[in-house]
């Protein structure tokens, strides 16, 4: 947000004023009291979901003959934190790369800001981005790292300065300063790419798993961290990640992604309260819901019943419940997950609040909330009944 290129104006708003201003609040709505007044009229007449987003329709990007990211349509509302959440290999990088520019999709189309910026290089779509791979300028320091982008736009000295300050204490890097990439760990690597982005205030910010080499601590700092900035900046993001807590923790919404496609796209509650498929309901939420076979325990065929932990509860064996095995006892602190196995096999998960009397060889009983399972077609995988998110 450098005072140096001037605020872009999108091709269809015309001279409407009202858009010009929210444009120009992109990048001085830190500092300027006087636009404020505006722009929350403006804000209320809804302007700024006009601009705001980011778009990308029916995105196809192919290497070969295999499809990395096939047919994928989201939007990002100006402002939100965005997760692009999935297992290895699922297309959530390729995905980013495109909205970046990094790459060209094969066909599709991607909108930032109200503008088609499908075809347009990366430098011009205003966007700041962490790589996966850190991508640090070898032969300069943290400090001149950190502060690339500013100099490159020709933010002046004293502003770089107080700025690199700022976000070096955020990120824990002040004493390392002066040390070159080669000389940092792969955590300290990581929050340098952090704050490369961080202290360009781009309107739009790109992460891709930032924070995967931090250790626990940091990792859970960093993650209120970057939530509470992306906020106070008005930040649109798109944040990648395989790790379902920090998607939950972080996301206005969450976009799930499996072998190049959408799986299911929504708020960390629904994903969580309805999940669209029995990947959804084993991938968010740990440990991943119980799926069981409903054949067995008396429902029709074909229909898959899932339950999360803590929705089962552990009964006597020989009782009213299901029989089954204990097979491990994990003590949380606040609560004890219990796993059974089944008569048929199952591993079926139990949260037991507290300590857990269980042991692990011993025969116990389990039994569920019927109100609140859930029902999977076995041979689509798709949730059954109540519409999902
Ligand atoms: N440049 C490339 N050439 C060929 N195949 C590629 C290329 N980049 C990615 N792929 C393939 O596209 C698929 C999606 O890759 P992508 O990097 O988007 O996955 P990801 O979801 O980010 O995974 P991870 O969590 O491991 O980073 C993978 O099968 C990958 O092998
Ligand atoms: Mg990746």
């Amino acid at each position: 947000m450098s005072g140096s290129s001037p605020p872009l104006m999108p091709a269809h708003a015309g001279a409407d004023n009202h858009v010009q201003l929210l444009y120009e609040a992109d990048s001085r709505f830190l500092r300027d009291q006087r636009i404020e007044k505006p722009l929350r009229k403006a804000i209320r007449r809804g302007w700024e979901r006009f601009l705001s987003r980011i778009a990308v329709e029916h995105l196809v990007k192919e290497f070969g003959d295999q499809a990395a990211v096939n047919d994928v349509s989201f939007s990002v509302e100006r402002g939100a934190l965005c997760v692009l959440l999935g297992p290895s290999g699922c297309g959530k990088s390729t995905t980013l790369r495109l909205v970046a520019g990094l790459e060209e999709p094969t066909s599709g189309r991607i909108e930032i800001e109200g503008r088609d910026v499908t075809r347009l290089p990366s430098k011009d779509r205003r966007i700041a981005m962490v790589f996966q791979s850190y991508a640090l300028f070898p032969h300069l320091s943290v400090a001149q790292n950190i502060v690339f982008g500013l100099e490159v736009r020709r933010v002046p000295r004293a502003e770089r300065e107080t700025r690199m300050r700022k976000v070096a204490t955020l990120t824990g890097l002040s004493p390392y300063l002066s040390r070159k990439p080669g000389e940092l760990s792969g955590g300290q690597r990581q929050r340098v790419a952090l704050a490369r982005a961080i202290i360009s205030e781009q309107p739009v910010c790109l992460m891709d798993e930032p924070l995967s080499n931090l250790d626990a601590k940091l990792r859970h700092e960093m993650r209120v961290e970057i939530r509470a900035l992306q906020q106070r900046l008005g930040m649109t993001m798109i944040y990648v990640t395989h790790d379902q807590i920090e998607a939950m923790t972080m996301a206005d919404r969450v976009i799930l992604m499996n072998e190049g496609v959408i799986e299911q796209a929504g708020s960390p509650a629904e994903l969580y309260e309805c999940p669209a498929t029995m990947f959804a309901a084993r991938f968010i939420g740990a440990p991943p819901m119980n799926l069981i076979e409903t054949g067995g325990a008396g429902g029709p065929d074909g229909v898959v019943t899932g339950v999360r932990a803590e929705d089962m509860r552990l009964v006597p064996a020989s009782g009213n419940g299901t029989d089954a095995q204990v097979a491990s006892v994990e003590y949380l602190g606040a609560d004890t997950i219990v796993g059974l196995t089944g008569q048929a096999g199952e591993a079926i998960a139990v949260r037991v609040a507290g300590r857990a009397e269980a042991r692990i060889g011993e025969r116990a009983g389990f039994i569920w909330d019927r109100r609140r399972e859930h029902r999977f077609d076995r041979a689509s995988g798709r949730r059954i009944g109540a519409a999902s998110a």
